[in-house]
């Protein structure tokens, strides 16, 4: 794991932001996995910028996000899909049919599951991914558990990622309990993966996850296997 200390949350966008750029220029048919949260708004803001800049061309570029919300409607504001193409996917020269993200408001989201999974190996697999991490160590929502599921799957929410995601929701009660989320196997298949840490709460699971130790209790330090990963952190 390469460790890149930053010391401000524009830095850490920055960066971000550059190895994405760098990844599509090399490969512009490049297969990136994105996340949402807080942690890379900066950095969707950054690419956005090089797009408009004419740096930037996303015109062959591949997305699969990394988790959806079950049971909240594509254009509810908090579903991630309404969040990546508020955030990103209406600011730049994406083509509709090359972004995947999980459909939340499926009627079978075991088969959505399947489907997702099959979509990802069609295209070769994800070339670039990028990772926020949880409060409790959850990468996309691969939450800490003896049992981890490989592959992309149904999960229930922890009560920890309830209350730390309930910032965003009216109140506790409107945070939706189930989530499909790309496994810790999904992932780990990605042929880089670039992971962002940024503030106070996250010193915990981060410490656990450049500490040698590996438990699927905190799912992110299954990191440490993967052989190119760099970790963004203040
Ligand atoms: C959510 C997402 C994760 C994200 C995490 C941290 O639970 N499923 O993919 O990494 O929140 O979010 P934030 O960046 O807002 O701290």
């Amino acid at each position: 794991m390469k460790i890149k200390p930053i010391s401000s949350y524009s830095k850490m966008s920055k960066l971000a932001a550059k190895i994405v750029a760098e990844q599509i220029i090399n490969k512009p048919n490049t297969v990136l996995g994105l996340a949402t949260g807080g942690t890379p708004l900066g950095m969707y803001r950054e690419l956005v910028k090089l797009y408009k800049k004419g740096e930037l061309d996303f015109s062959k570029v591949t997305t699969f996000n990394l988790d959806e919300y079950l049971g909240l409607s594509l254009e509810h504001p908090q579903s991630y899909h309404y969040y990546m193409y508020e955030n990103f996917f209406n600011h730049v020269n994406i083509e509709e049919k090359n972004i995947h993200i999980p459909k939340g408001d499926t009627k079978d989201p075991v088969q959505e599951c399947l489907n997702y999974e099959r979509e990802i190996e069609k295209v070769g697999g994800i070339d670039l991914q990028v990772l926020g991490i949880g409060v409790n160590g959850h990468v996309g929502f691969n939450e800490p558990n003896i049992n981890l599921e490989a592959r992309t799957h149904v999960i229930q929410l922890s009560n920890e990622t309830i209350r730390a995601n309930s910032r965003f929701f009216k109140n506790l009660d409107k945070v939706p309990r189930k989530a499909i989320t790309m496994g810790m196997a999904t992932i780990m298949k990605s042929k880089k993966i670039v992971l962002m840490a940024w503030g106070i709460e996250k010193k915990k699971p981060i410490l656990k996850v450049t500490s040698g130790h590996i438990a699927t209790e905190v799912p992110a330090s299954l990191l440490q296997v993967h052989n190119d990963v760099i970790l963004i952190v203040d």
